[in-house]
């Protein structure tokens, strides 16, 4: 790889200048009480984070969370993850309460060598996700004047063409940091010459989000299983009722001519729970997936389904898997996620689990993170990778 990591920029020493490090600190809320319920992406920047700190770069650090629409909403405002940085870092994290105005300033202006700031969130202004180059590029160089080196480690935002991910290191020296470096390496594994047999699981709501991945890996898979929302369109393109499961009617046909075009390497759930409802405590049955009952929709794949998955992955040497399996936020409808991610601990295959959604899960259901060999802290950037796209935020740090 053509890109310059933190390590050379480490080599150059840092201590004294400013750096400025783009972060995915895009961590889910509780939507009552706002508390961060995962802090995995937290975590994944601290190598990065603390190495510099340690070298005595002064670093301003700057990210975005959730989709606010281009001016300050308070419910999206990194301060929470401000507080959760600084336990983390064992430091006091000095928080900026606007991106690149007044405030940002004087934290920046008053960082001592060492010392770390956080600025507020990069899509709190217009000008970051803007489609016009030059307002892009105007909010770019308010942001690049905060550093004097940039070094990327947003791996779950490199997919976006942002002004903090793509503009930015046209303006600064620019390096991978150690997640991004990561990420880069292991994906580049499976869409290299990964070890067979290679058996990718998906699951999620979505078909037509993982239409691209899914026609992208088909020829490069021994086995790929299906579960979650997307299944079911899935099951009636193979003829079978769904009730008023999930169903993206306008996708039947499509996926339809992948199963023919798939050599049998796709394999569907054979049975699934089917609920009254979409709640926690909604009345349930174990069906089979030709016999889903019209009032009632699909929530998570079955006992027998899990046995096969399970079978299919037993001998993988490579494994990928996005995408629950069901709604695992509630326990009636967990079993076939956890099924599937302990099938997957237990074989000997190289195992990447891609995805927010998916690396949720696997905390939430107090799985062991080491026992997969890298969970990736990119949802859509982890599958727009794999489908083989030019990733903006990548192709801006290669020279
Ligand atoms: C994510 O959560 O997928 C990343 O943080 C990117 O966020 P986005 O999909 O809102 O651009
Ligand atoms: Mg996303």
């Amino acid at each position: 790889m053509s890109i310059r990591n933190l390590d050379d920029l480490l080599a150059e020493g840092v201590s004294g200048r400013r750096v400025l490090v783009r972060a995915d600190l895009n961590v889910p809320l509780d939507k009552q009480t706002g508390d961060i319920t995962d802090d995995g992406r937290i975590r994944a920047v601290l190598p990065t984070l603390g190495a510099l700190v340690q070298a005595g770069a002064k670093v301003v650090v700057c990210s975005h969370l959730g989709r606010p629409k281009g001016a300050p909403d308070p419910q999206y405002s990194l301060r929470p993850v401000a507080g959760r940085l600084g336990e983390l870092l064992d430091a006091r994290v000095h928080f900026a309460t606007d991106t690149v105005g007044e405030s940002a300033r004087t934290t920046v202006d008053a960082l001592a060598d060492g010392q770390l700031a956080l600025l507020e969130n990069l899509r709190f202004n217009k000008g970051e996700t803007s489609k016009d180059d030059a307002e892009r590029g105007a909010f770019a160089d308010q942001l690049a004047a905060f550093g004097e080196a940039y070094v990327d480690d947003a791996f779950g935002a490199v997919h976006r063409k942002h002004a903090s991910v793509h503009d930015v290191p046209a303006r600064l020296p620019h390096v991978a940091g150690r997640l991004v470096l990561r990420e880069v390496e292991v994906l580049g594994r499976l869409t290299g010459e990964p070890e067979r047999p290679y058996v990718v699981v998906l699951g999620g709501s979505k078909v037509s989000d993982k239409l691209a991945v899914i026609e992208a890996l088909l020829p490069k898979v021994d086995r790929l299983l299906i579960g979650g929302g997307m299944c079911f369109t899935f099951l009636k393109a193979q003829g079978h009722e769904v009730g008023t499961s999930l169903l993206e009617e306008e996708m039947v046909e499509t996926c339809g001519n992948l199963l023919a075009r798939a050599d049998g390497k796709i394999l569907l759930p054979v049975d699934v729970v089917a609920a009254d409802a979409f709640a926690p405590d909604a009345a349930h049955d174990t069906v089979p997936a030709d016999g889903i009952p019209s009032h009632r929709l699909g929530l998570d794949i079955g006992p027998e389904t899990v046995a096969g998955f399970t079978a299919a992955l037993a001998g993988a040497k490579t494994v990928f898997w996005n995408g629950p399996m069901g709604v695992f936020e509630m326990p009636a409808f967990a079993n076939g996620t956890r099924g599937v991610a302990e099938a997957i601990t237990k074989t000997d295959a190289f195992t990447v689990v891609g995805g927010g959604d998916s690396a949720a899960a696997v905390r939430a259901l107090g799985l062991d993170e080491s026992s997969f060999g890298h969970i990736s802290t990119g949802g859509g950037a982890s599958l727009e990778y794999l489908e083989g796209k030019t990733l903006p935020g990548i192709a801006a740090l290669e020279n």
